[in-house]
């Protein structure tokens, strides 16, 4: 079984987790789209290009060099060589990656390399556009959910820094969820086909069971 899983969904759904835990448990690959989107903000960022400026970061997007890895167990992702997976989550590059990942090329160019990565199947893709975008033909697909109170407590947690509150994640990810959903460029939205999970009040291990049921139903109507 080589299948494509495609997990879309809002930040703080729990998208990452569960993403991991399903390709763990199939023995699949499992590729962090965001963390994409975050590294070549990252990179704009430390070359001083004005990330407000669409035109701008259109035109330096070609040169970013971005390696992925995408073992379930190790995730990991370098720019031009240098590991940023810890900078990536840092809170410059989180207030600024709404307005990179909402230019045109630099979509363009990240799909290419997302696809590019997913051709041999096998493999659990997360983001906001993998379903109705990158992988329109996935034969499993899942929009996360969940309250924002829930969402905006997980992510909290991740950042598990006591100078953020709770508050200030909640209104940093309605702003950003704001953002995702409205711009014009492949706008965070379920796709027809997506089988929507509400993770509000499910454990992780839930989750992950619920997406495995999935794919083992598709597999087993083919
Ligand atoms: O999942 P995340 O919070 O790490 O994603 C970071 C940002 O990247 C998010 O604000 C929206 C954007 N993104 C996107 O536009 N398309 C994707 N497939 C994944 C993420």
């Amino acid at each position: 079984m080589t299948l494509i899983i495609a997990m879309d969904g809002p930040s703080g759904s729990g998208k990452s987790s569960a993403a991991k835990g399903v390709a763990r448990r199939l023995g699949y690959r499992y590729l962090d789209t965001g963390a994409m989107y975050r590294a070549i903000t990252w990179w704009m960022l430390e070359q001083g290009v004005d990330v407000e400026d669409a035109a701008a970061v259109a035109a330096r997007t070609g040169e970013v060099r971005i390696e992925m890895s995408t073992d379930p167990d190790a995730p990991g992702i370098s720019v031009d060589g240098r590991d940023v997976s810890g900078p990536i989550r840092g809170q410059a590059v989180t207030g600024a990656v709404s307005a990179v990942s909402r230019v045109p090329e630099v979509r363009a160019f990240l799909v290419a390399a997302q696809r590019e990565i997913m051709a041999d199947g096998g493999i659990v893709a997360e983001g906001r556009d993998i379903g109705t975008v990158v992988a329109p033909d996935a034969p499993v697909k899942v929009f996360l959910t969940a309250s924002e109170e829930a969402r905006a407590l997980r992510r909290a947690r991740e950042i598990a820094d006591p100078a953020v509150s709770v508050e200030a994640t909640l209104a940093d990810q309605a702003r950003r969820d704001r953002l995702d959903s409205t711009r014009t460029a492949s706008p965070l939205t379920k796709a027809d086909d997506a089988v929507e999970i509400d993770s509000t009040e499910l454990g992780l291990d839930e989750v992950v069971d619920a997406v495995v049921r999935l794919v083992k139903e598709r597999a087993a109507t083919g």
